[in-house]
């Protein structure tokens, strides 16, 4: 996973550690929605949270290739994760780089690999740069991020994570240009993540299914400083951190919902079955004074270059939803059993 946690990159690691036919080979933390070390810290906090087992978390880069750190605070929270407050975790951060966690992990287990970007492409670029034979080394990529024909979500027509590093998604999207069909980049973009709309009904469910009590259902009338009261700490935890992306996503006149971008990718990862896809050539624009960060979709080969992507056209969002609640849901349970009902 290589992530910018992040409210919904932190459902996304929630989902893979729920998720029995997943093995985290290691996170990479990339400056995205808050700085690299923050994304490190929240990421060890829901270890933490998880009473996962041990799994490396790499720092990445401070910076973006080319350009400045832009970070949303305003979107994720003051920390990254909305309105919760992780306790901060004891467990050490890796001794190498984001970049090359990513190399080191494909040398060691070539095309076993599945990596999952849910963040700006920093890190993977870096690790390209090293690597160069890195598309051939990974089983498969899945990356969310970029907008086709669909606005934008950062300017009229670019998505926050190629936003934050342009740069280094067209390093990405060209590296990639000479990979086989079978190793082309799954692509999330928004016209599909968008259709994956969490509402409190959703997080209710979840809440039941974890058997944790009571089972609340959040509103907007929610003051900011309240916070769940839920008796499963994955639960209270998630409920805190989401409520701030519906209130995020209700200020921008998108109703009281939240995106599920990155958790879907996720789920995508381990299952690509869930995904309508089509091939295309992507690119990235760099220069244009409006469109700079913009990726481009050549479906009908306009440009006569190869195809370098499969984007993903096509999904069902109450499949994504029905397994999201019962993975998370049951894991949630797992962790934190509910206590035995007192004899009466
Ligand atoms: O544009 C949505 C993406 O940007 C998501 O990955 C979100 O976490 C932010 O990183
Ligand atoms: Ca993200």
């Amino acid at each position: 996973m290589d992530v910018d946690t992040g409210i919904d990159d932190s459902l996304a690691l929630l989902y893979l550690l729920a998720s029995p036919e997943a093995e985290i080979a290691g996170i990479a933390a990339t400056a995205g929605n808050v700085p690299a070390p923050r994304v490190a810290a929240n990421n060890l906090a829901w270890l933490d949270v998880c009473r996962a087992p041990d799994i490396e978390v790499a720092l990445g880069a401070a910076e973006p290739l080319a350009i400045p750190l832009r970070t949303t605070e305003d979107t994720h929270g003051p920390h990254g994760v909305g309105y919760a407050e992780l306790p901060e975790s004891e467990r050490p951060l890796s001794a190498r780089s984001a970049a090359q966690l990513w190399v080191d992990l494909v040398r060691e287990d070539p095309g076993r690999i599945v990596g999952l970007c849910t963040g700006p492409l920093t890190n993977l670029a870096l690790a390209l740069r090293l690597e160069p034979e890195l598309p051939r080394l990974l089983r498969r990529l899945v990356i969310m991020g970029g907008a086709f024909n669909h606005p934008g979500n950062t300017t009229p027509t670019n998505e926050w994570n190629v936003h934050v590093d342009p740069e280094a998604a067209k390093e990405v999207f060209d590296a990639f240009s000479s990979a086989p069909p079978d190793r082309r980049p799954i692509v999330c973009a928004l016209d599909i993540t968008e259709t994956i709309e969490m509402r409190p009904e959703h997080l209710a469910l979840l809440a039941e299914r974890a058997g944790s009590q009571p089972v609340e259902v959040v509103s907007e009338t929610d003051p900011p400083e309240a916070r769940s009261a839920g008796s499963n700490p994955i639960v209270r935890y998630l409920t805190d951190a989401v409520r701030f992306y519906f209130d995020f996503h209700r200020h921008y006149d998108q109703g009281y919902l939240a995106h599920m971008h990155d958790p879907f990718a996720a789920a995508v990862a381990l299952d690509p079955a869930l995904a309508r896809l089509r091939p295309a050539t992507v690119d990235v624009e760099l220069t244009g004074a409006l469109t700079r960060a913009t990726t481009v979709a050549d479906w009908a080969g306009m440009w006569g270059r190869e195809p370098n992507a499969d984007i993903v056209i096509g999904t069902d969002p109450a499949e994504f939803f029905d397994r999201m609640i019962t993975r998370v849901g049951d894991f949630a349970m797992e962790v934190y059993p509910p206590a035995a009902p007192k004899d009466a």
